[in-house]
């Protein structure tokens, strides 16, 4: 046997005597620089494929925030190191060890060619389709309340779904802080009960583009600044909506015991979508203050679809908005202060700081609720939450976790640690 045909049958070997590699195609059919493969357990992988036929393997959504990592681009840094940047903020992660110049960690996958079939080794069987999913059940036994007509001013709701049909950001932020003043004052005093729309209202003059089409600027710059705070501006802006949100859609919630959900519940939330506005007005100042406006980039509507996802299910609303992507908020905190901490923008850290504060308070309540709900309803809240989390939230949590800004909101590592990849 000459040279090239013992390491071929070595590396056949190798592959029939591991269980977890898995045949993925046959080379041809990954022309593409990046191919999304689909994973069972919602951990899906990119297959990078190089000009010199060189294939990599890594998670393909961004352990930043989840961006699409397969919409990415391939950029080479020079002395051999091969990157894949990610479309939404730019994070960098080396095809072949997934580290980041951020510190953030993506993890990769070794990929053997064999006889011109591709092998990645994992413990998930990848598709080039996606897996179809099994029907979500509803958790939990609570019923929506009896849908009543009555739409009266004086009603929380009423004000709930007019800030979602609203559709320019300022008068969503001024809308919201009138009738937080109301609410407080109980200048409005009834929750009331109307369904909200579907999906809240957007400016027209607004791009709305997918998720991974959005190109944002290279790192380092004044133009990236303002992209990654128009960014976060654009999710406050869906988080103001999120908080109105989840106020009309549960307000007639009744627990199986009977009981309404508290006046507390509500003003938790009126708080939250207080909090949330004046985060988008700061955003909005500090973009201006650099030259720019809110609109003047494209924007993607991705947060939306946690909401869609969980509109049967109050606790799955509390858990996936609030306790997974709201804490994930908290730990990517320390990485976005430092980048505009490294060029001096202390104004944005300013601004960065004041919403960081307030997020933790955002986490607590969706835990706080989430918590309450399962006392009530008699069912163990970590054992809910981490049946939420996989059945509602495709793929595991990601570290590095914020573990002390986790803490003050109330969480500890036992409601997250189990949902980490467990390390093969
Ligand atoms: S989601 Fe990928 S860099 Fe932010
Ligand atoms: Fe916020
Ligand atoms: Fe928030």
């Amino acid at each position: 046997m000459d040279r090239f045909d013992e390491d071929l049958v070595n590396a056949l070997r190798e592959i029939v005597s591991d269980g977890s590699w898995q045949y993925v195609g046959e080379k041809s059919q990954f022309k593409s620089p990046c191919t999304k493969l689909y994973a069972e357990d919602g951990e899906h992988v990119v297959l990078v494929r190089m000009e010199d036929d060189r294939f990599w393997a890594m998670d393909s959504s961004c352990p930043h925030e989840g961006g699409p990592l397969e919409l990415g681009d391939i950029e080479d840094l020079g002395n051999g190191k091969m990157v894949l940047v990610c479309p939404w903020h730019h994070f960098d992660f080396c095809l072949e060890t997934g580290i980041s110049s951020t510190g953030l960690q993506n993890e990769v996958y070794e990929v053997r060619v064999v006889q011109d079939k591709i092998y990645i080794n994992t413990q998930n069987a990848l598709s080039l389709f996606p897996i179809s999913e099994t029907n979500t059940v509803p958790m939990g036994r609570m019923l929506p309340g009896e849908a009543k007509s009555s739409v009266s001013e004086n009603s929380l709701c009423f004000w709930a779904v007019k800030i979602l049909c609203t559709a320019d950001p300022k008068e969503k932020v001024s809308l919201t802080q009138e009738v937080q003043a109301k609410w407080n004052s109980k200048k409005i005093t009834e929750v009331g009960d109307i369904a909200p729309p579907m999906h809240p209202r957007r400016k027209e003059s607004l791009t709305v583009l997918e998720p991974g089409k959005i190109k944002r600027g290279k790192g380092g710059t004044l133009a990236s600044r303002i992209a990654l705070l128009h960014s976060l501006a654009n999710i406050e802006q869906w988080a103001i909506d999120l908080s109105w949100d989840i106020i009309a859609r549960f307000s007639s919630v009744r627990l199986s015991t009977g009981e309404p959900l508290p006046r507390e519940f509500f003003n938790d939330f009126v708080k939250v979508a207080g909090d949330e506005a004046k985060h988008y007005s700061l955003l909005e100042q500090r973009i201006t203050e650099l030259g720019s406006f809110f609109g003047e980039l494209p924007v993607h509507n991705g947060l939306w679809q946690s909401a869609t996802d969980t509109s049967h299910s109050l606790l799955a609303r509390l858990a996936i908005v609030h306790m997974v992507h709201e804490a994930r908020g908290l730990d990517v905190h320390p990485q976005t202060i430092s980048r505009f901490a490294a060029q001096g923008d202390s104004s944005s850290v300013q601004v960065l700081e004041v919403i960081y504060s307030d997020e933790i308070t955002h986490v607590a309540a969706g835990l706080r609720w989430f918590t309450y709900i399962c006392s009530k309803e008699k069912c163990d809240c970590l054992t809910t939450f981490h049946e939420l989390v996989k059945k509602h939230f495709k793929g595991y949590l990601k570290p590095p976790f914020n573990t002390e800004g986790r803490k003050t909101a109330g969480m500890t590592e036992e409601w997250y640690i189990p949902l980490v990849k467990p390390s093969s």
